[in-house]
């Protein structure tokens, strides 16, 4: 089809595009004008099924009335409201309302503005939290390799994606990181969560006898890794994670940026998996990816610590201009409703058994080497080209925008990520149109 840009290439110059291949993507533009529930459309009018929810974030889909309603009231009446030393009704709202989505102790929230954000200030929180019960010695922080926390020096620190990390340096010092959960044999076409690997766990341990685990701050980890192509933790890896921590006084962080507000087919992984964290890192769903937010929720224990010294004096010395802002707090709360009235937060399990099938459908294929999911969640693995790795899931990826599919791809992976909204019949064409995309790279 012929494309009708609305930007010379010219006016493509001077945008420094996040996480693209800038030149390919000025060359040959791949424009978004617009976005309605499952769909974006495109400047040439073509529709292109959201097969990824923007980018693991619209969860409700675009364009939803009321968070459209909600940004367009609070825009009206309060704008902004200064962060610091000062509040509006809504943020006090939204954090009682997310505190009481998630179980436990889990009680107190502190807003951000993005995933990285969240991570950073969780990571920042875990070691003022040891300081000020007076174990200043815990400092280290410990990810895993492979691991996702966003793109601040800290999150990427403990992140474990080598090709986000290799630019830059020696990153944060202290810092260590686990074996990832990936690529085991055994595993291979599991449905939901794999079998093998629970004594990958035990690597903590190893981490705790090397560094002395009186030194370790926190751990943190994605329940599910997205960004590294979907891996999914081993039955029985995220207890033995947890009771190490217990037993050390680590902190435990569940980065659920991705995982948060329904994606896994519970609201939170945390309760899919029924383990409590002591910080969970949210964003990206937060506000259905209309404005940015992020959210940090502790256990009473971790605020209670800081709530000492004179009343007068700011407690943590952190926190952003944009923090709980009037817009964005606007604009989780229509999100929440829209999750809420119309049950999306558990639609996934709902539709996981269907999603998972047309996953597996992909099986025979022979570029396949492995599918992964859990509620609206895919990862599909492709044997990768010898000499040019990750390529031949590229251009999978321009297939499927020319046929109409948004999709994600990372490493050698396809990943599928839909809004939580997706008809059983858009399931359909999701995975029929990348049936014929991959068995046209054989
Ligand atoms: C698990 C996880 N943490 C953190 C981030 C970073 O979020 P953001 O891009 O909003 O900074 C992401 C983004 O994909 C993520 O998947």
């Amino acid at each position: 089809m012929t494309k009708t840009h609305t930007l010379t290439p010219e006016q493509l110059q001077a945008n420094w595009m996040p996480f693209t291949c800038n030149r390919q993507y000025k060359a040959d533009p791949r424009l978004v004008v617009g976005a309605d529930r499952m769909h974006f459309t495109l400047s040439d009018g073509r529709q292109l099924l959201d097969g990824i929810a923007g980018l693991w974030c619209c969860n409700a889909g675009h364009n939803r009335p009321r968070i459209v309603e909600a940004i367009q009231k609070q825009v009206a009446t309060l704008d902004y409201s200064p962060a610091f030393q000062m509040g509006h009704p809504l943020q006090f709202e939204l954090a009682e309302r997310l505190a009481n989505m998630v179980p436990g102790d889990l009680n107190k929230v502190f807003f951000t503005n993005s995933g990285s954000e969240s991570c950073e200030t969780a990571l920042k929180m875990a070691i003022a939290y040891h300081n000020a019960r007076g174990e200043g010695n815990r400092t280290k922080l410990i990810g895993r390799e492979k691991g996702y926390h966003g793109v601040n020096f800290g999150g990427l620190s403990v992140g474990g994606m080598s090709a986000n990390r290799k630019m830059f340096g020696n990153l944060l010092n202290g810092v260590d990181h686990m074996r990832h959960t990936h690529g085991i044999e055994a595993n291979l076409f599991s449905k939901g969560i794999p079998e093998h690997g629970v004594e990958l766990a035990e690597d903590l341990v190893r981490l705790c006898e090397l560094h002395d685990p009186s030194t370790i701050a926190a751990v943190i980890v994605e329940p599910l890794a997205g960004s590294a192509g979907v891996l999914l933790p081993p039955k029985g890896y995220l207890e033995r994670l947890r009771q190490i921590c217990d037993q050390h006084g680590i902190l435990l962080i569940f980065d659920e940026v991705i995982t948060g507000f329904g994606r896994m087919g519970a609201p939170f992984a945390t309760e899919y998996f029924g383990i409590e964290p002591d910080i969970i890192c949210t964003a990206k769903g937060l506000a259905n990816g209309v404005i940015p937010m992020g959210a940090v929720i502790v256990q009473d224990k971790i605020y209670d610590a800081f709530m000492h010294g004179p009343k007068d004096m700011v407690e943590f010395f952190h926190g952003y201009t944009f923090s709980g802002n009037p817009m964005a707090c606007a604009a989780a709360m229509g999100t929440l409703d829209t999750y809420e009235e119309e049950g999306l937060l558990t639609r996934g399990a709902e539709l996981s058994d269907y999603w998972q099938d047309a996953a597996h459908s992909l099986a025979d294929l022979s570029l396949v080497k492995d599918i992964r999911n859990i509620g609206l969640i895919a990862g599909i693995e492709l044997h990768p080209t010898p000499a040019t790795p990750s390529k031949r899931v590229f251009t999978a990826f321009l297939k499927a925008y020319e046929a109409g599919l948004l999709i994600r791809t990372t490493g050698d992976t396809i990943a599928l990520s839909p809004p939580l909204i997706i008809e059983k019949s858009q399931i359909d064409f999701a995975f029929s149109t990348l049936r014929e995309i991959i068995k046209s790279l054989d």
